[in-house]
Formats: C-alpha cells, structure tokens, sequence
C-alpha cells in the first residue's frame, strides 16, 4: 500500500514509518509513505500556503493553488490510481470498518490540513473522502494523517509477528480486548487469573471471550447493541 501525505510538516509524518509496526511493513516493503510539502509549490518569495477569510474571522484560510499542485504531483508520481483523503473533524468518524475500508485500498493521498481549514473549493474538487479521528480537534490533520497509517499498516498482510494478532485485536470482532498477562506470576500481590496457567486452550479461549464480552458490556454497550451475539456467547454471559 503507498501512501502519499500532503503536509506542512513532511518530516514529521514521514517519521510515522521509522519506528515498530509501521517500520516493519516499509522495510518489508508492504507499503511506502511520501511526503509532499505544499511550500514547494509556491512561487511567491514567502512561500505562502494561506490567506485571510473571507467574510472576515479569525485565523487563515490554506489556499488551493499549492495544496492542488502538491496533490496533483503526488498522483503522477506512481501510476497506481489514489483516493484522495481529506482528514478532518467534519469527515465520516474512523472505527476499525472505516481502517479495513481504507487498508484494502491500493494508494491513497492524505491530506492534512491546518490553520481554520482549506478552501472548500479545494475539496470539492480533489477530494473523495472526509475522515475524523474522533470528536475532538487537533491543531492539523498530520496525527489524524499518521493514525490512519499505523491503523491500515497493522492489518497488512505480513505487517504483524504474529499473523493472528490482527484477528485477535480490540475491535476486530466487535469487542473490545480481554486482559493479558506475562512474567512474573505475581506483581504487589496481583497473581495472574488461574485459568491462563491451566494449560487447557479451551478453557482459555471461552474465559477470553466471557471477559471481552463482559468489558464491552460495561464498558461500551454501544458496541454490543450492534452484535448479533451466538447462543455460546449469551450462556457465557450467563454463567
Ligand atoms: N484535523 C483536526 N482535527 C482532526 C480530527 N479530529 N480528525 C481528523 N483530522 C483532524
């Protein structure tokens, strides 16, 4: 997967595939992050990328001109087709459905705006879709740009140690995670729950299910109004 990110800060964002998970999938060549600064595609001495409002307010406004010119050097620079993304608070919110939507996308160019916003002009005629991180605003699209990297990385094939893992993550059932434990066996009086020292998979695998679907019970009910839960999963609820 390429990922091409416009950016006022391209090192930054290109720091995202230098460490853990996502350095892994660029050394072994699952995907490939490019960085494209809008500056270079000024051509006044200040190399300016915003503007006044119009209508008045606070705040600048990121011209379309550079933007347009920093996207458009991105698309030509591979020849496999890309959407292009536009991270926002006013996108469709990121859940793990929207991560696998974007992951099985070949290329994509992330755009990551600042200041008040963009030009509307510019997304109505470059970008395809609008995404949040979240109900929050951050001071610019480049963490919501890197999320959605490290998100779509992980669920490469190859990406992970353990090609379980990604299965097994929160969300990726609906639920959220159960609790872990490693070495030592006991930590301040904490021990460690005597159903994982039992050696039975079985065991194990039903007191893993019981306690995510009891987290997400308590936790985040939302979640589990959208499931449709199996009769094993009511009865272990049960017990
Ligand atoms: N840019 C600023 N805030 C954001 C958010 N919550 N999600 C995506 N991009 C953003």
């Amino acid at each position: 997967m390429r990922f091409d990110v416009v950016s006022l800060f391209p090192d930054w964002v290109a720091s995202v595939a230098d460490w853990g998970v996502t350095g892994r999938a660029r050394e072994r060549g699952l995907m490939s992050v490019h960085c494209w600064d809008p500056r270079d595609f000024t051509r006044d001495r200040h190399r300016t990328v915003d503007d006044r409002p119009y209508g008045g307010g606070p705040g600048m406004v990121m011209k379309v001109d550079p933007l347009r010119q920093a996207i458009q050097a991105a698309r030509v620079d591979d020849e496999t087709p890309a959407r292009v993304i536009y991270m926002s608070p006013q996108g469709r919110r990121l859940d793990q459905a929207g991560v696998h939507h974007l992951a099985a996308l070949p290329r994509v160019i992330l755009l990551a705006g600042r200041y008040e916003g963009i030009d509307e002009r510019l997304i109505q005629l470059e970008v395809d879709e609008e995404w949040s991180i979240g109900d929050y605003v951050l001071s610019g699209g480049e963490l919501a740009a890197m999320v959605v990297i490290d998100a779509c990385a992980r669920l490469l094939p190859g990406a992970l140690g353990d090609a379980l893992s990604a299965t097994q993550d929160s969300f990726s059932q609906g639920l959220l995670d159960c609790p872990h434990y490693t070495r030592p066996e006991v930590v301040d009086g904490l021990g460690v729950p005597e159903v994982l020292r039992c050696g039975d998979h079985g065991r194990i695998e039903r007191w893993r299910r019981k306690q995510a679907l009891g987290r997400t019970w308590e936790r985040r009910p939302d979640l589990l109004a959208q499931q449709e839960l199996s009769e094993a999963d009511c009865r272990l609820l049960e017990e």
